[in-house]
C-alpha cells in the first residue's frame, strides 16, 4: 500500500531496539517537523481553504505524537536532548523542485510530506512487530495507523491541487529518489529514517 520501492534492511529493527532511547528522541523530534511543516504549508498557501481545513487538525494530531513521545522519553528516564542532523531529510529538500507554478511548489511540498509518512509507516510497523518493549508495541502500532491515515491525505490533496497524472509521475520520481537516498545512507540504528 504504501509502494515504497526499498523495504527498510530488516537488521535495522533489531538495532534500532538497542538504541531506543537515540530512536524516541529522534521520532520526536520527526514529530516536530511534521507538524512545523504543515503549519509552513497552511502559511505559505492560506487562500487554498480545504488545505488549511485538512492540514489544521492533523498539525493538532502530530502535536499529539510529540507530546506521547516525550512522555515515553521520560517514563524510562531517558534525556530528550537536542535534534540530531537530519540526513534523510536534507537529502529529500535537494530533490524538491526549484521554481515552476505555485500548485507545482505545493505539489513538491505534498509528495515529500507523503513519503515521509510512508517511510515513517513503514518503520513504526517493523517497530510493532518486532520489539520486546509491550508498551511500545502498541505505541509503534497506534502511530503507524495514523501516518498511514496522513500519507493518503498529503497524496490526495496533491491530486487535488495538480493535474493527477502528473503527479502520480512525480510521486514516482520521488519514491525512485527516496529509495536512493536511503540505499546510501546505509543502516542507522539512532535515526528513524
Ligand atoms: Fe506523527
Ligand atoms: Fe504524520
Amino acid at each position: 500500500m504504501l509502494h515504497l520501492k526499498l523495504p527498510t534492511d530488516p537488521r535495522w529493527v533489531g538495532i534500532a531496539e538497542m538504541q531506543i532511547e537515540d530512536i524516541l528522541v529522534d521520532h520526536a523530534y520527526c514529530e516536530q517537523k511534521a507538524a512545523s511543516s504543515c503549519i509552513s504549508l497552511i502559511l505559505r498557501f492560506n487562500d487554498l481553504d480545504e488545505l488549511v481545513d485538512t492540514l489544521t487538525p492533523i498539525v493538532a494530531e502530530e502535536w499529539g505524537h510529540f507530546e506521547r513521545v516525550l512522555e515515553q522519553i521520560r517514563k524510562r528516564s531517558m534525556k530528550f536532548g537536542f535534534p540530531r542532523k537530519d540526513e534523510y531529510v536534507i537529502k529529500l529538500n535537494e530533490f524538491v523542485k526549484k521554481g515552476g507554478s505555485r500548485m507545482q511548489q505545493l505539489t513538491e511540498q505534498l509528495l515529500m510530506n507523503a513519503l515521509i509518512e510512508a517511510r515513517s509507516c513503514e518503520r513504526f510497523k517493523l517497530l510493532s512487530k518486532n520489539i520486546a518493549d509491550a508498551e511500545l508495541q502498541k505505541f509503534y502500532y497506534e502511530l503507524m495507523i495514523s501516518e498511514a491515515g496522513h500519507y493518503v491525505t498529503f497524496i490526495e490533496l496533491a491530486r487535488k491541487y495538480q493535474d493527477p497524472e502528473k503527479v502520480n509521475q512525480r510521486w514516482q520520481e520521488w519514491l525512485t529518489y527516496e529509495a536512493e537516498v536511503l540505499k546510501n545512507i546505509g543502516i542507522r540504528g539512532d535515526r528513524m529514517h
